[in-house]
């Protein structure tokens, strides 16, 4: 979802960079600050905002919209099966059902700009199912669905004519939370294909150990190849649909695209609960395993509900308050889309 919203946030960038937070009187009682965040955000209020924002998309997704379906494989790690005691890792290999999206609820999006996604469903032994479904950034914008509800809204007021840009930005400067991801996207382009970026999970999940309480950890996807992003002229110079295409080339260059899914464990006293801010550089990483691309362009992933809170046997979502809005979404979102609203 964050395409058009990015493209929003670029626009008002340059004048962001003057904003004091101090913009907001410090005394004010939030209630009456029209800039802070929504009290409540519910599920509905994100499917109503993304209508506001796109439109009717008969059976379209309503939040990454645009995408293609990829089918691939999942070889764990010894230190998976190690450390970690969940069927998800039980497994020699597990087939993958896979889709590459575009952020942003546009049938349509520009695939020039704006981040990607990646949904992936593990086939498990006993017809056992573990999603994962990340981004091409590791943070969110709002550290709850509250800031990132009233960011929604803001976008779809500036799209009606009923707000500005201005009033964005006093919008993030009353929620400085939501700087950290503007932050660490400034600067980057895109990525030149879909399989040439890392993939962040961004919330936290618990995995069960053998021995021990069970481990908070985050993860990431990074292609073994390496991260490559569109160069500036690019931008400027390719059509706005080349991703699928790019996909389909590499596949039939290279056979396949291997993946190193990587996870971050948590140390005591990291936050589960804020996927606006990220935990400290140092924290250790295990590679999980491999997740390997080896075709694109069948329609296996068009009903598939990628719900990142649908998890195998030993895993568990976390307190991150993000998550259960995302999985009612996804399955509002899942009906209205194979119900062709
Ligand atoms: C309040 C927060 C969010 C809301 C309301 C939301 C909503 C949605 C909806 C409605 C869909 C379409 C689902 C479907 O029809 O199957 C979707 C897809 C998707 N979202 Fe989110 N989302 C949120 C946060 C996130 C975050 C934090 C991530 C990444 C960590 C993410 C990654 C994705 C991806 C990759 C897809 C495409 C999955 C597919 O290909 O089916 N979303 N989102």
């Amino acid at each position: 979802m964050l395409t058009r919203v990015s493209f929003i946030a670029a626009a008002v960038a340059a004048a962001f960079a003057t904003l004091s937070v101090g913009a907001i009187a410090a005394d004010q009682p939030a209630q009456v600050n029209p800039y802070a965040a929504p009290q409540s955000a519910s599920a509905t209020d994100f499917i109503e905002v993304f209508a506001k924002l796109n439109g009717k998309t008969p059976g379209y997704r309503k939040g990454h919209a645009r995408g293609v379906c990829a089918a691939g494989e999942f070889v764990p790690s010894a230190a998976a099966r190690q450390r970690f005691a969940t069927p998800l890792f039980a497994v020699d290999k597990a087939p993958l059902i896979m889709r590459f999206s575009m952020g942003g609820g546009n049938p349509n999006a520009d695939e020039r700009r704006g981040a990607r996604g990646l949904g992936i469903q593990f086939q498990l032994d006993d017809n056992q199912f573990h999603h994962i479904a990340g981004l091409t950034v590791p943070l969110f914008a709002g550290k709850n669905p509250q800031q990132f509800l009233g960011l929604l809204q803001w976008s779809a007021k500036i799209q009606a004519g009923e707000a500005t840009p201005a009033d964005l930005q006093k919008y993030f400067a009353a929620n400085p939370e939501m700087q950290a991801q503007r932050e660490w996207s400034q600067g980057r382009q895109a990525s030149a294909e879909y399989t040439s970026s890392n993939y962040y999970g961004i919330h936290a999940f618990f995995a069960d150990q053998p021995n021990a309480a069970a481990q908070a950890f985050r993860w990431q996807l990074e292609p073994v190849a390496g991260e490559q992003q569109l160069t500036a002229a690019e931008v400027e110079s390719l059509p706005p649909s080349f991703l699928d295409e790019r996909l389909t080339e590499r596949l039939k260059k290279d056979g396949k695209v291997v993946f190193n899914w990587v996870w971050t464990l948590a140390e005591p006293g990291d936050a589960t609960n804020n996927p606006a801010q990220l935990w400290p550089a140092d924290r250790e990483q295990v590679t999980i395993g491999t997740i390997t691309v080896t075709s694109s362009g069948s329609d296996q992933c068009e009903p598939v509900n990628f719900d990142p809170m649908r998890v195998a046997l030993g895993i568990s979502p976390s307190d991150d308050p993000v998550l259960p809005i995302r999985s009612v979404a996804y399955a509002i979102s899942q009906g209205m889309r194979l119900n062709n609203q």
